[in-house]
């Protein structure tokens, strides 16, 4: 006998439950606080929690103090272990969290995150992993099959747009098809079809005027055209309209109502006729599947708070970046150090709001660094909270001259990088940069160490020596840092963002954070590193940017750089310098065509390799399948577009090491009523097809033949502009039926050739 799956189990329930108690299993609070039993003895609560940097379980549900939460494990940012690149540590990181959750008897984690940075402003970006989609979906790929590999959900967020905190749960954010399913929704595909979370949530905000949770355009591509049956639920308290999302696919709300409203509510859309029973229990079919799935996955585990709290220090080594370096770094222990800035002693390690942690042990950088060097002084030099102060700088003008190398620990603090609000700017304060900038007046080795979950401006970035990035390293960060600064770790991070010479110079500058209703997005598809490179627009530093303590060089391997067939890009990397390191190759690809307006430039493939000095590897990268693909507004799914496909495979979007071009024509142009007459006759034999076509309409035939004029003013006013439907104006004899026929010839023997 076939065993039933718990699919098969979840439709069997729901057929044994009343409508009142088939309401009540569509809000999360009642699957987390009440006897789920009680309703039918096949169901066993669940439960859910932060973070995508450790386990935010609160001590009791609905606490209304979200930092009263047991200790557990803190992981650097998601910004941090973002500028990784490294797929297996990313999904290591997963397997870690699960194994927390499974002894906090945390079902699903509401993790990964991963929403564009969109604006450098951005409050919660330090929670998410890119400006890029493709870096960001590979990397949420890996955290969710690590995570429910080692049986614990992963709950994929915020579906979509959620890209500003400002208004965050009521924006309408304006976005173009194409840019919608380009960037925003680009990032979700893979993790959604590869990583199968077992939960989606749903964005607070509306997308083109229809809220995320019952928003059915996106919830369409997520159920009709990604396949997803699992659980979306929404977030807090935004279920704005339950049927019209239900019906969309919507199933759990979070926290949703009490038993008694959701009760009311549901009878009542049933009763005026907005819901029908079948997408009740279709909604529920799906939490009673969660349920069961999670019960059967739960294993009691007791875990190595050291060994967990090593590993984080593992994944903030692999993500610090190495953004500058004069041969200052790394230092030699022997050397004497002066440690500046409140940083040092107060560090800041994590973000705010939802993903927040208690650690369960938490580095100080300065007892730290005194590890390694136990003479190092150390002088507050600036006040956290911003306020002046010049006896405390003056100190360190005055003592700083007196060591090899000052260690300024800057940053942004706690308050102004958060949950709930974006950036007023992306400077740090003031005091922090007039301290770095006065220092570099009386010493020549500073060194600017920073904790920070998104970009910063860095004014005195020609005066100092080495600027090495650390963003939000967790509870084991400072270690971490430290034993890049000593060179017992060789740098590897990659910028995952672009840090702009100002925030004027971002695409999104105009648009953000819109007005108190909605939010345009402007800039379209060209977010980022797509905006600096089309406009060839200088840079603090580009995005896949990162230093290391030894060199590395790409060449051609002999074989083709770029294969179209299989989807590979294949090139040799030598490690040519004095030391074993890793370094990322990165694959970047821009569709050109004459005559149209840039295609904005993207990534499409990297690998991280670990060379010893001296070694070379030949290294076959997968390439992102929709390489040679553009989403059209015309047909509304991804094509393949003909175009002359420029790649560029470096160490960044800017050191390039390789180039290649490859040329796609042979998809058929698809005509259309306004296809244009000129771009028409460019194609090969479509001049000819045009003629027999107006063979029965003289007018349209002269008009045609006009494309062919002497006179160039001519031939494009009353030749090229045209369009079929615009010949149908100044040629009575063509029909709307005409044209259909037309259409649909050319078309067909588009294909057939
Ligand atoms: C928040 C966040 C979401 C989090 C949820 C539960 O509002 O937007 O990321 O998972 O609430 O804490």
């Amino acid at each position: 006998m076939q065993t039933m799956t718990s699919k098969d189990i979840a439709k069997k329930i729901v057929l044994e439950l009343s409508l009142e108690q088939k309401a009540k299993l569509l809000s999360q609070v009642v699957w987390e606080t009440t006897d789920v039993g009680e309703l039918h003895p096949g169901l066993d609560k669940f439960l859910l929690a932060d973070g995508p940097s450790g386990i935010r379980r609160l001590k009791e549900y609905f606490d209304e103090d979200i930092y009263n939460t047991k200790p557990s494990t803190c992981y650097p940012s998601p910004s941090a272990y973002g500028s990784s690149w490294n797929r297996s540590l990313i999904r290591k990181l997963g397997q870690y969290l699960a194994l927390e959750a499974h002894q906090e008897e945390v079902d699903t984690m509401l993790a990964p995150a991963v929403n564009i940075k969109r604006s450098p402003l951005g409050g919660r970006n330090f929670e998410y992993y890119s400006e890029d989609p493709f870096l960001a979906g590979e990397l949420a790929t890996e955290f969710i099959q690590g995570m429910q590999g080692a049986g614990v959900g992963a709950c994929l967020k915020h579906y979509a747009a959620n890209n500003q905190e400002t208004r965050r749960m009521n924006i309408n954010a304006i976005i173009d098809e194409q840019t919608l399913h380009e960037i925003y929704l680009a990032a979700f595909e893979k993790p959604v079809k590869e990583g199968k979370p077992d939960m989606i949530m749903t964005a607070y905000n509306q997308i083109n005027g229809e809220y995320c949770a019952s928003n059915k355009e996106l919830l369409d591509t997520l159920r009709q055209s990604w396949g997803y049956e699992g659980v979306v639920v929404t977030d807090c308290f935004a279920a704005h309209d339950l049927a019209q999302g239900i019906k969309a696919g919507l199933s759990l709300q979070m926290p949703g109502e009490t038993e008694s409203r959701i009760t009311e509510r549901v009878q009542a859309l049933i009763a005026q006729g907005s819901l029908r029973k079948e997408q009740v229990d279709q909604a529920v079919i799906r939490n009673i599947e969660f349920a069961l799935r999670s019960a059967n996955n739960r294993v009691t585990t007791q875990y190595d708070r050291e060994a967990h709290h090593n590993f984080a220090r593992q994944v903030a080594e692999e993500s610090i970046v190495l953004l500058k370096n004069d041969g200052t770094l790394p230092l030699a222990q022997k050397e004497s150090v002066l440690v500046v800035g409140e940083l040092a002693v107060k560090p800041r390690f994590q973000g705010g709001g939802s993903s927040h942690v208690n650690p369960y042990r938490l580095e100080i950088p300065l007892e730290e660094l005194r590890r390694q060097v136990p003479s190092a002084d150390f002088l507050q030099g600036y006040a956290l909270d911003g306020q002046p102060t010049p006896t405390l700088q003056a100190a360190v003008l005055a003592e700083g001259i007196n060591y090899d190398t000052v260690i300024v620990y800057a940053g942004i603090p706690d308050l102004i990088e958060s949950e709930g609000y974006d950036r007023r700017n992306i400077q740090l304060p003031a005091v922090q940069n007039q301290l770095i900038d006065a220092l570099t007046e009386v010493h020549k080795h500073v060194i600017v160490v920073l904790a920070n979950g998104s970009v910063v401006e860095m004014p005195w970035i020609k005066k100092v020596a080495a600027v090495v990035e650390g963003y939000l390293g967790g509870e084991s960060g400072a270690s971490a840092m430290v034993n890049v600064l000593f060179g017992q770790v060789n740098p590897s991070g990659k910028l995952a963002e672009t840090f702009p010479l100002v925030l004027a110079d971002n695409p999104s500058y105009l648009y953000f954070p819109g007005n108190q209703d909605e939010v345009c997005y402007g800039e379209g598809r060209f977010v980022g590193y797509k905006h600096y490179e089309a406009l060839a627009k200088p840079v603090f530093f580009p995005f896949g940017h990162g230093l290391s303590y030894t060199q590395f060089t790409l060449q051609e391997s002999g074989k083709p750089v770029i294969d179209s067939q299989n989807l590979t890009a294949t090139c040799l990397i030598t490690n040519v310098g004095k030391l074993a390191g890793k370094e990322v190759i990165q694959v970047y690809v821009e569709r050109k065509v004459s005559g149209q307006s840039h295609e904005p430039k993207k990534l499409v493939g990297f690998e991280k390799i670990e060379l010893f000095e001296g070694e070379s590897q030949e290294v076959q990268l997968k390439l992102d399948p929709k390489t040679f693909m553009s989403y059209s507004t015309i047909d509304h799914e991804w094509e393949v577009m003909n175009g002359t496909y420029v790649f560029t495979i470096g160490f960044s979007v800017q050191d390039i090491h390789l180039t290649a071009e490859i040329i796609l024509s042979d998809k058929p142009m698809v005509i259309h009523a306004d296809s244009n007459i000129g771009d028409m006759i460019k194609v090969v034999g479509m001049y000819d097809q045009l003629k027999v076509a107006f063979s029965q309409h003289p007018i349209s035939l002269r008009f045609l033949a006009l494309t062919q004029d002497e006179d160039p003013l001519k031939a494009i006013s009353m030749g090229s502009l045209m369009t079929l439907n615009t010949l149908k104006r100044v040629d009575d004899t063509l029909l709307d039926c005409d044209i259909e026929a037309i259409v649909h010839d050319i078309n067909n023997h588009q294909r057939s050739v």
